[in-house]
């Protein structure tokens, strides 16, 4: 349910990104799903959703995302890249990189990255992506991608995050701006997410992914839905899939949950 929205007030600094046409709102179900409505009605890429709270947050694998109002970035921006089905995981990539670097700029801190897309702070989870295509005519025309990053630990945790989580509070002392941090994130975004438009650029990306995912060389558990083993993670493919080394063979990982076991 939309409960309020407000257009338009953008901060100077996104005048010169394609993420200037910022809507807010009070209470909405999901800002993701939102943004897919509007990318199916056509809106142009670069529309940012942000809310205080989401009454049906969607997390990844199916799950819900809950939040505490007012205490986590909830933001989703609607992406039309030119980017092959193989490479299309780097429109997530590049929205977790931004959001660890807009961690730096506002909070003075560098998260990890953990596959797929989580962002961790002393092995706790601050931050989790979710991409959502958009599939028209058998073709991908839009990719939304959605952050939900911890800014303040409420009094009443949501159960996933009181079990694993962390907020930017616990480790800075302090509650980091919500519209500051979301600035920083979408500036850092638009140039990783133009660099996307040519090969040179893709691959600098996913070497930045690569370079900082804590989840490469780990042992690690995978949990899917009808099996869980444990391997040593030795790559990353160009597809953004894992590869696990299990003794016997090499799996290959498409989705699931990672559990960092050392
Ligand atoms: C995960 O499972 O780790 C991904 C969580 C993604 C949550 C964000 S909050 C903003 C956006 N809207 C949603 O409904 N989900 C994403």
């Amino acid at each position: 349910m939309v409960s309020a929205v407000e257009a338009g007030r953008a901060r100077p600094e996104l005048g010169a990104t394609r993420f200037a046409d910022v809507r807010r709102f009070a209470s909405i179900g999901s800002t993701n799903a939102w943004l897919v409505g509007q990318a199916r009605q056509g809106a142009p890429e670069g529309l940012v959703a942000v809310a205080d709270h989401q009454e049906a947050g969607r997390g990844r694998l199916g799950r819900t995302w809950s939040d505490r109002p007012g205490a986590a970035l909830l933001v989703s921006v609607l992406l039309r890249p030119a980017l092959s089905a193989e490479r299309l995981h780097l429109a997530s990539v590049v929205v977790a990189l931004a959001a660890a670097d807009a961690c730096l700029d506002q909070a003075g801190v560098v998260p990890q990255l953990k596959w797929p897309n989580d962002l961790l702070l002393d092995s706790r989870k601050l931050a989790g992506v979710l991409a959502e295509g958009v599939v028209e005519g058998g073709q991908v025309r839009a990719v939304v991608v959605g952050l939900g990053l911890n800014l303040r630990w409420p009094e009443d945790p949501p159960p996933d995050m009181a079990a694993g989580g962390i907020s930017l509070d616990q480790r800075v002392g302090w509650e980091v701006d919500r519209d500051r941090i979301l600035t920083a994130l979408l500036v850092a975004l638009e140039p990783r997410y133009a660099a996307l438009a040519d090969e040179a650029g893709q691959a600098a990306q996913a070497g930045e992914y690569r370079r900082r995912c804590a989840t490469l060389g780990q042992v690690v558990r995978i949990e899917m839905m009808d099996e869980t083993f444990t391997g040593t993670v030795v790559d990353v493919t160009a597809e953004g899939h894992l590869l696990v080394d299990v003794g016997t063979c090499l799996r290959r990982v498409t989705a699931g949950d990672v559990v960092h076991l050392r």
